[in-house]
């Protein structure tokens, strides 16, 4: 098949890879010439397991082509997949002036009969919208092209996104008619060889299934931190909690690890949007406005307990992190929650030296020169007043704790993922943080 991806970001340059790795002849579009430049010379600005090999080999035997020629790609392709990003207005509703701008793009370039297929998380109706879109862009040119609306969110998961895609657990598939289902099940047919994953539905129930998705696993993450909350206060351990219930096969043991909150660049923005979208259709959504609040306070639990330990003056003290992008595995710092806990503790006066494996470089452009970037893990522990964790990469999952102890001015870890054994911790004479947990 002949495909056009527009928005060569997280989503769109992994799709558009994997569509190139099975055979497909495909145009990876942006409007930032220097991403496409150096994707031309298989430089990718991003980090994503496997996702460089993949670029460099689809590259090399023609299959993925890196442009910023909307207008020549879509003249040489079928099926249009918007990929663009659908960031938070500040007022929490998602902004669409991306989606809109490639539509309206689209519309002028189209050539021939067409798929235009939304990845992007977009709001109900966003597809619709998107129709009269390119519709009214075709009647100022007089023409009378067929385009098929197509919604198929994307729930690959940065970090594992190329393994994902590749074989990704269900397809799901919003359209109006039979062509456009057909089409999707070609397209998708060798990534889902052996299971038969679809899930087609109408394209409103699409997009909201994006949403419902994102706001479920917001919903386990912060139904969790909840109890956290009164483990912390009546001699609980969430952590034993966790294997009680995960153990259920109705409740399952993903998301239900409570931590200092979610970030990213999907569940704070898309519970947001549901919530908006709510609000729109004078609906409420009391759940998700809690699950909302109950985040942002999950994130400032660290420094809440960096307080009660030190004081609300942290003048003269120094604080090592471990961890800065949201999650492991990923160098995407999106509402992560380090940004939240190292900000509230700049506020009060700490100096702050941290290392993250992959997310260096981005942290620099968020925190320019108000912290120390370190090198590594082990010069983060010298002169440092205490180790924060905040996210779990694997280095950082069994580390040689005498040594953290001797190059730590003080034997303190505020531990924000649950990692390390308490018991293991205090017999070396740590005073150990976790959440969720009785201090000790
Ligand atoms: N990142 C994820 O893990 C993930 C997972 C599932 C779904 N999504 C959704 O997918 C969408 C994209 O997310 P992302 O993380 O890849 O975003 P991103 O910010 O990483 O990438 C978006 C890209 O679109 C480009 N772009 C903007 N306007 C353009 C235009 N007119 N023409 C061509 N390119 C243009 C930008 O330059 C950027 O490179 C969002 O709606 C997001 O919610 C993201």
């Amino acid at each position: 098949m002949k495909i056009t991806v527009i928005g060569t970001g997280y989503v769109g340059l992994v799709t558009g890879t994997c569509f190139a790795e099975m055979g497909n002849q495909v145009y990876c579009v942006d409007i930032i010439e220097e991403k496409i430049n150096n994707l031309k010379n298989n430089i990718v600005d991003i980090y994503e397991p496997q996702l460089e090999e993949l670029v460099k080999s689809n590259q090399k035997k023609g299959d993925l082509i890196f442009t910023t020629d909307l207008k020549t790609s879509i003249e040489n392709s079928d099926l249009y997949f918007i990929a663009v990003g659908t960031p938070m207005n500040e007022d929490g509703s998602c902004n669409l002036e991306y989606v809109f701008n490639v539509a309206k793009s689209i519309g002028e370039y189209i050539n021939h009969n067409c798929y235009i297929i939304t990845k992007s998380t977009v709001p109900i109706g966003t597809s619709v919208e998107i129709g009269k879109i390119i519709q009214k862009e075709l009647d100022k040119r007089n023409e009378t092209f067929k385009f098929n609306l197509i919604s198929n969110p994307e729930f690959l998961k940065e970090g594992s996104a190329v393994s994902d895609c590749l074989r990704p657990d269900r397809i799901v598939v919003g359209a109006e008619n039979e062509e456009s289902f057909k089409i999707m099940e070609q397209l998708y047919e060798p990534f889902i060889r052996n299971s038969y994953n679809y899930v087609f539905m109408n394209i409103n129930s699409a997009e909201m299934t994006k949403y419902a998705a994102n706001a479920m696993l917001a919903t386990k993450i912060s139904f969790m931190n909840e109890l956290a909350g009164i483990c912390d206060k009546t001699g609980v351990d969430i952590n034993e909690v966790r294997r009680g219930i995960g153990t259920d096969q109705r409740i399952g043991f993903s998301f239900i690890y409570a931590g200092c909150g979610y970030g990213g660049s999907c569940f704070p923005k898309d519970v947001n949007a549901l919530i908006d979208i709510g609000k729109t259709h004078n609906s409420p959504t009391e759940i998700l406005e809690a699950v909302n609040s109950i985040n942002d306070k999950a994130k400032m639990y660290i420094p809440n307990k960096i307080f009660e330990h030190f004081g609300q003056d942290l003048t003269n003290l120094t604080f090592g992190i471990w961890g800065l992008s949201f999650k492991p595995d990923t160098d995407d710092m999106r509402e992560a929650s380090s940004i939240t806990i190292i900000n509230s503790l700049l506020e009060k006066g700490a100096k702050i030296k941290a290392y993250d494996p992959k997310a260096m470089k981005i942290a620099r452009n968020i925190f320019k020169d108000s912290i120390d970037y370190c090198d590594n893990r082990i010069d983060v522990l010298k002169n440092s007043d205490a180790l924060i964790l905040i996210t779990e990469w694997k280095e950082f999952r069994n580390p040689n704790f005498e040594l953290i102890k001797n190059e730590l001015n003080n034997p303190i870890i505020f531990d924000g993922r649950n990692q390390y054994d308490k018991i293991q911790l205090n017999k070396l004479g740590f005073k150990y943080y976790q959440i969720g947990v009785d201090d000790c």
